[in-house]
């Protein structure tokens, strides 16, 4: 399996990434307090067929469902189930689409509701920290500069835990391509990023410490002490110079401020 995609490969795969990033606008459009986490499953996977892509997830080493949905304290690969989502709460979805054989993977934080300025500042802080970390993206670097960029901003200038048993990597024809990209390390270790490399970056934070468990589903990961964690996640293609962000949170992003169930009010903090 070649580390690097043409650049036919690269436009192939973009159209699993946006339809990946349509999907989640579709939840982002409907979601409220009163609905049901399965029901979002649901929706999601009617919209990837619908489009002519399959939802990656289902069936993946067992996995059941088209999303990861985590909710509060689960950090990623949480089950849709009867959870009743209420005001306050903060939900990960986390999916990947496959369509003409490539995958888009990406992940987005939304809160329900009334919170609390520590959760706004979580959920800012994350997405910074995924936008710096797509910067050090670029031919030449290696993946110790991403994650020494996202651990130095989010564990070391806020304090926040840093998920180490999970982390980046490649994407495209398969789900999880070499090389893993951690959301911690050192400048100058790791592989060097060469030209047209697609990486899955996705800082995984916690308002706590970094440790984490496994709920008895055998998938679910919570953070150990019960703290609120956000996840967003890009597939970002290496360029020289200037990454390519192949996802595209634009229009997941516009859903969010147009319905009054979801705080968006991070974006003014
Ligand atoms: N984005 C998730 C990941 O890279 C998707 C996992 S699908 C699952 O781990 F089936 F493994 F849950
Ligand atoms: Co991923």
């Amino acid at each position: 399996m070649s580390l690097y995609k043409t650049n036919e490969e690269v436009e192939i795969q973009r159209e699993s990434c946006l339809l990946v990033n349509a999907s989640i606008t579709e939840i982002a459009k409907i979601l409220k307090p009163g609905l049901t986490t399965l029901s979002l499953d649901t929706l999601a996977e009617t919209f990837i067929r619908d489009n002519g892509g399959t939802p990656s997830c289902k069936g993946y080493h067992g996995f059941p469902y088209a999303l990861c949905i985590s909710v509060n304290d689960q950090v990623v690969h949480g089950f849709p189930g009867s959870h009743v989502l209420k005001e306050g709460d903060i939900i990960t979805i986390d999916t990947v689409v496959s369509k003409n054989g490539f995958n888009g993977d990406s992940a987005y934080t939304f809160i329900l509701g009334e919170t609390t300025p520590e959760i706004l500042q979580l959920v800012k802080v994350t997405k910074e920290a995924l936008y710096i970390g797509i910067a050090q993206a670029v031919t030449g670097n290696r993946t110790g500069d991403i994650g020494y960029a996202i651990e130095n901003y989010t564990y070391g200038q806020h304090g926040y835990g840093v998920i180490r048993e999970m982390v980046g990597h490649g994407v495209g024809r398969e789900m999880h391509e070499d090389p893993q990209v951690p959301n911690y390390g050192r400048r100058g270790s790791g592989k060097k990023l060469q030209e047209n490399m697609v990486l899955a970056i996705e800082p995984m934070i916690t308002m706590g410490s970094r440790e984490i468990h496994f709920l008895d589903d055998g998938w679910t990961i919570v953070a150990a002490d019960g703290s609120p964690a956000v996840h967003f996640e890009h597939n970002v293609c290496v360029k020289k110079g200037k990454p390519e962000i192949l996802t595209d949170f634009s229009g997941i992003e516009q859903a969010e401020k147009l319905n009054s169930n979801l705080n968006s009010s991070y974006y003014s903090i």
